[in-house]
């Protein structure tokens, strides 16, 4: 595991080095790289900067996602959308070479089959976030989807809206080589601690999952952590 804690005002640009150089490095060991991005509104402004890393192999990167809420990829809420303005439109990056999530369909198990056929046995590079109430991709405390052990990709529902998900599982984020959690802000601090400091169940807390992964915090997400 590696911590990396940042001010927050160089957060964004500290984490799009960690991603910069995870790609760069799984390029140089593989010829390729497949990156699954996260969600929500962390990596807006981390995926900003990394759009504009000169030294970053975005034509040898293949682009999945690690979660995806039920509406229509130009929804506010869509993280595909997110993902589109702040990464997507800004790189050399062919459509082929990008696969949506399509959690809109009526049929969230088919996509969900369908999605998982496409993914590699292990993603070279996986971003994550953490909720406050430590749950991470679409893999929420408790959940049926958060202690699936075959499955790579399953429908669930979130506590809050949008509440139909796609997600990647347990296996797909043990699988990955390289796990890279982003979080900053005070209201992450206890979920950080919890899911580095304190061992247990990953279906409790299923943030620990990546516990052995590159965790790229800020100072106030940072607060309750050791060391
Ligand atoms: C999602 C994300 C989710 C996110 C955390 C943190 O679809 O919401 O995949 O796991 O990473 O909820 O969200 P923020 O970055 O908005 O705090």
């Amino acid at each position: 595991m590696t911590v990396s804690v940042h001010p927050p005002g160089r957060f964004p640009a500290a984490a799009a080095r960690v991603v910069v150089d995870s790609l760069r490095d799984a390029v140089r060991r593989r010829g390729a790289c497949s990156l699954a991005l996260a969600g929500g509104s962390t990596p807006r402004p981390v995926h900003e900067r990394a759009a504009q890393a000169r030294r970053a192999p975005w034509e040898r990167v293949t682009i999945f996602f690690g979660d995806e809420r039920g509406v229509p990829p130009g929804h506010p809420e869509s993280n595909y959308r997110m993902a589109r303005e702040s990464l997507l439109d800004r790189l050399p990056v062919e459509p082929a070479r990008v696969h949506r999530m399509e959690a809109e369909r009526e049929d969230l198990d088919d996509a969900a089959r369908r999605y998982a056929a496409l993914l590699p046995d292990a993603l070279d590079v996986l971003l994550l976030g953490i909720g406050e109430d430590g749950h991470t991709a679409s893999l929420f405390p408790g959940s049926e989807a958060a202690a699936e052990s075959s499955r790579k990709v399953v429908q669930t529902r979130a506590p809050v809206e949008p509440r139909r998900r796609l997600t990647v599982t347990p296996p797909v984020i043990r699988a990955a080589r390289t796990r890279v959690v982003l979080a900053r802000g005070a209201s992450k601090a206890a979920a950080v601690q919890r899911a580095l400091d304190e061992p247990g169940d990953p279906a409790d807390c299923p943030a620990r999952l990546a516990a052995g992964g590159h965790w790229v915090l800020d100072r106030e997400a940072a607060t309750l952590i050791d060391g």
